[in-house]
């Protein structure tokens, strides 16, 4: 299973991943955490996202490619992968095409702007392993520390409301258009792609039971 989800800033992309890659014993790419990483580890790449992520603005189509490609190649990626935050523009959709990375199934999880800004008010992060909580909807079982390492969770620098609005002002300019790219190009007769959209406004657990049916039909 190669997929994709694709959805607004905090539409939940990172809190399925988690579960579909344990469901399905893929591995989890997701470029906001592999940027992160690069950003706590200060290297070149790191260096050159960090004012852009905190700007709420894109990473360069070239280097989010180059870093997608590279990771795809690796050898636990050969059964399939889930892309998380990837692709985001059509620049980078259409360069999954000419690497000859052809994708299964394209997840689109949608969430009204307003119930963005709210959530992503309540959202705990753990650096470390990317995990993802919320304040009311999702957390922790004890307050402000990580199930797993009972490490301190934090807010992520980029989850102010001013960044947010940001985010979500780059996505409907620039990722929003992959569902109709991908939507036509499951439309295509013969095309092996699948195209589904859910309503990322249910509970966690009924948005995991829809992903679960659509992708055992797939499977
Ligand atoms: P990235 O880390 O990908 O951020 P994002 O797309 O803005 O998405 P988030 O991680 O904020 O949200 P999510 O959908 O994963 O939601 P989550 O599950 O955490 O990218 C960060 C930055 O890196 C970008 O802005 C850009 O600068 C750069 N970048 C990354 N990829 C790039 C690319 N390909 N090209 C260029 N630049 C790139 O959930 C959010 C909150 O809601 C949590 O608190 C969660 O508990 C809660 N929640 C989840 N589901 C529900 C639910 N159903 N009901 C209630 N609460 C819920
Ligand atoms: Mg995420």
């Amino acid at each position: 299973m190669r997929m994709t989800l694709l959805g607004a800033p905090g539409a939940g992309k990172g809190t399925q991943a988690s579960f579909i890659t344990q469901t399905f014993g893929i591995p989890q790419i997701s470029t906001g955490e592999m940027l992160r990483a690069a950003v706590k580890a200060g290297t070149p790449l790191g260096l050159k996202a960090k004012a852009i992520m905190d700007a709420g603005q894109l990473v360069s189509d070239d280097l989010m490619i180059e870093l997608v490609a590279k990771r795809i190649a690796e050898p636990d990626c050969a059964k399939g992968f889930l892309l998380d935050g990837f692709p985001r523009t059509e620049v980078q959709a259409q360069a999954l095409i000419t690497h000859g990375i052809q994708l299964d199934c394209v997840i689109e999880i949608n969430v009204p702007d307003d119930d963005i800004v709210e959530r992503m008010s309540g959202r705990l992060w753990h650096p470390s392993s990317g995990r993802v909580y919320h304040r009311t909807f999702n957390p922790p079982k004890q307050a402000g520390l990580d199930d797993i390492t009972g490490e301190p969770l934090v807010q992520r620098a980029d989850d102010n409301e001013v960044t947010v609005r940001e985010r979500l002002k780059v996505y409907h300019q620039q990722t929003k258009p992959l569902a109709a790219f991908y939507q036509a190009m499951a439309e295509q007769p013969g095309h092996p792609i699948a195209f589904y959209t859910i309503d990322g406004t249910a509970d966690i657990d009924h948005i995991r039971q829809q992903i679960l049916a659509l992708l055992q039909k797939e499977a």
